[in-house]
């Protein structure tokens, strides 16, 4: 009789745990959550295991980069979009990026320069196999001082064109990016695309970028989706050199 009250009596009470933990992180903004020490271990078990079934087919185990198919490194500061936080990852998991959701991020692509019709939300102009040459060389010339710097002169004036290149528009001025509608820095030696060679470069202007993340609202628990950006965001707070970029902050 003992017995068959504790059997009854252990799952409950194990039910009744779990069951108020998922209230708990459900009823916190996403970004107090690591402060509470027990609910972030419940939600870094949960994301963990999460990630490993939903995301690593992608991102791999641990949020590591896959330049071939344009997967961005999840473990840098490094963000497409917004700066890490863990509600703004949420947002990314819940609706996706391009991936068909009405609230997904899907402000901008990468236009196809090398194409007769660019892009498919405003009209602009294909660019020339030269102008496509130059901007390549000017965009290499940010990581490479040994560019052609002829070329380069010229590609910068493709990348400032207020009529062509347009380059501006997306990656600003500077090139540096923008992280509201997901344009990379094109400054850094970081690549979302292959490997920042002059032919990758040259790809990416010439037929352009459209990575997609899927949304899953309605594919996973509320509780789950929160569990998971909590992870993914301790991907790039626990690597040293990011822990003292975000203090700095
Ligand atoms: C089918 C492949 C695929 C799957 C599955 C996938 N992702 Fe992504 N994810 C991508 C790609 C590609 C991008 C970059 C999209 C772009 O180019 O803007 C991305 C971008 C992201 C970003 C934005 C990163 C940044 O720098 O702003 C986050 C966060 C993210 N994914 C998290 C996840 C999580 C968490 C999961 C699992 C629930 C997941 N992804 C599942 C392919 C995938
Ligand atoms: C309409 C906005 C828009 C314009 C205009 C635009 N880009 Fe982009 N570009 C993007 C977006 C968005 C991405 C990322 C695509 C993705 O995430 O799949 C991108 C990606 C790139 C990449 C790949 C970066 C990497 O890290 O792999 C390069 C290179 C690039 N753009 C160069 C240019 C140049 C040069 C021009 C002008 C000739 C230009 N872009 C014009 C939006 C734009």
């Amino acid at each position: 009789m003992a017995l068959a009250a504790a059997l009854f009596a252990l799952p409950v009470a194990y039910w009744v745990h779990v069951t108020s933990d998922e209230a708990r992180l459900l009823r916190l903004l996403p970004d107090e959550i690591p402060a509470k020490k027990e609910l972030n271990a419940f939600a870094m078990a949960r994301g963990r295991s999460a990630f490993a079934r939903r995301c690593a087919r992608c991102h791999g185990s641990a949020g590591e980069p896959d330049t071939l198919h344009g997967v961005p490194d999840l473990r840098d500061h490094d963000w497409l979009y917004g700066s890490g936080r863990i509600g703004e990852i949420e947002r990314v998991i819940l609706y996706g990026i391009r991936s068909g959701n009405s609230k997904g991020w899907n402000l901008a692509s990468m236009p196809a320069f090398g194409t007769a019709h660019p892009y498919s939300r405003y009209a602009i102009p294909s660019l020339t196999p030269r102008e496509l040459a130059d901007v390549t060389e000017y965009v290499y010339s940010f990581q490479h001082p040994d560019a052609d710097s002829g070329a380069a002169v010229r590609g910068r004036q493709v990348f400032e064109g207020q009529s062509r290149g347009l380059c501006w528009d997306c990656h600003g001025g500077l090139g540096t990016g923008d992280a509201s509608i997901g344009a990379p820095n094109l400054r850094d030696s970081t690549w979302l695309f292959g490997d920042g060679s002059r032919r990758s470069i040259h790809a990416s202007i010439a037929y352009g970028r459209a990575g997609i993340c899927p949304a899953w609202i309605g594919k996973l628990s509320p509780v789950t989706i929160v569990a998971l950006a909590v992870y993914t965001n301790s991907l790039w707070h626990n690597t040293s050199d990011n822990a003292e970029r975000a203090d700095r902050k």
